[in-house]
């Protein structure tokens, strides 16, 4: 591939195009959950500026399932902490739900992140001492609900992970791909818009890794929005959409057209 065709960040479809082309400041339309426009993200290491985003321009339709992919370096984590609120690009712009976000203060990427955004993380992130029940819970107490209801709520989501008869287990009393569960379970209870994931089946063996992908699969099934960044084919075979990063920029973009015909076939048959 030359130069120039890696520069060019080919984008699935036209749509996708245009949602990323129009001009700066034009809200996407409702079918795009996350539009990037030209983002960068540069660090000043005293004097030495290392550019870890270079321009990414990436349209994401609410439903869809993507992998982002790319060696070590290429921008992967920088790019997911952006999209997930947590941190802000040096230039671009970032629209998460018809919301211009890259330009806001702390206090409200941290309203939208908590409303919005579910983190799955490589190294679960549970609470040792609380049983699987209260670590879903445990982001419904800042969502100010009552203990009823958050009991009920965590429940279902640990039903959804089939994790209903290890409720009351903690992490320690737990396999590796159950306390994923029980971290995919936390990221879901809020109702996020987008499940993302950073490497979740990094700490697993590959059998425990295709159980986690088809706890993703289900998801994305049932509509739920996942991203998802992985260093591995196979993993970012389960996706729907390939993003590849490199060096800062999106190098490749490839959708599953097999997969998007099934998905809307079983979107379709439930309205
Ligand atoms: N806080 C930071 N300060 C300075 N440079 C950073 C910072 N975070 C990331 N970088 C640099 O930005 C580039 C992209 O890093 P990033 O963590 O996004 O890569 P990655 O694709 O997630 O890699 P990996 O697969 O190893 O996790 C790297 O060159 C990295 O050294
Ligand atoms: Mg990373």
């Amino acid at each position: 591939m030359s130069e120039t065709t890696q520069r060019e960040a080919p984008l699935s479809t036209t749509a996708e195009r245009q949602a990323v082309t129009s001009q700066a400041g034009a809200t996407p339309s409702r079918d795009w959950v996350i539009v990037t426009r030209g983002i960068k993200r540069e660090y000043d290491m005293g004097g030495e500026i290392v550019r870890a985003l270079r321009g990414v321009d990436v349209a994401i339709r609410r439903n869809e399932y993507v992998a982002i992919m790319g060696p070590s370096g290429s921008g992967k984590s920088t790019l997911m902490n952006i999209v997930g609120c947590l941190d802000t690009p040096t230039a671009g712009e970032y629209w998460l739900n018809g919301t211009l976000v890259s330009s806001m203060k702390d206090d409200e990427l941290a309203r939208i992140r908590n409303k919005e955004i579910g983190f799955v993380f490589q190294t679960f992130n549970l609470l040792p001492r609380a049983t699987a029940l209260h670590n879903v819970e445990l982001p419904l107490v800042y969502a100010g609900m009552s203990a009823r209801q958050r009991k009920e709520t965590a429940a279902y989501a640990l039903e959804r992970v089939q994790l209903t008869s290890r409720m009351y287990h903690k992490p320690n009393e737990l396999s590796g791909g159950q306390r994923q569960r029980v971290a995919i379970a936390r990221a879901l209870v809020n109702n996020p818009s987008i499940l993302l994931a950073d490497e979740p089946t990094g700490n697993l063996d590959s059998a425990t890794s295709s159980e986690i992908m088809k706890v993703f699969e289900e998801l994305a099934d049932q509509g739920q929005t996942v991203i998802m960044v992985t260093h591995e084919a196979d993993i970012a075979a389960h996706a729907r959409r390939v993003v590849a990063l490199h060096d800062g920029q999106v190098s490749s973009d490839t959708r599953r057209e097999h997969f998007v015909a099934q998905n809307s076939t079983a979107i379709e048959a439930k309205q």
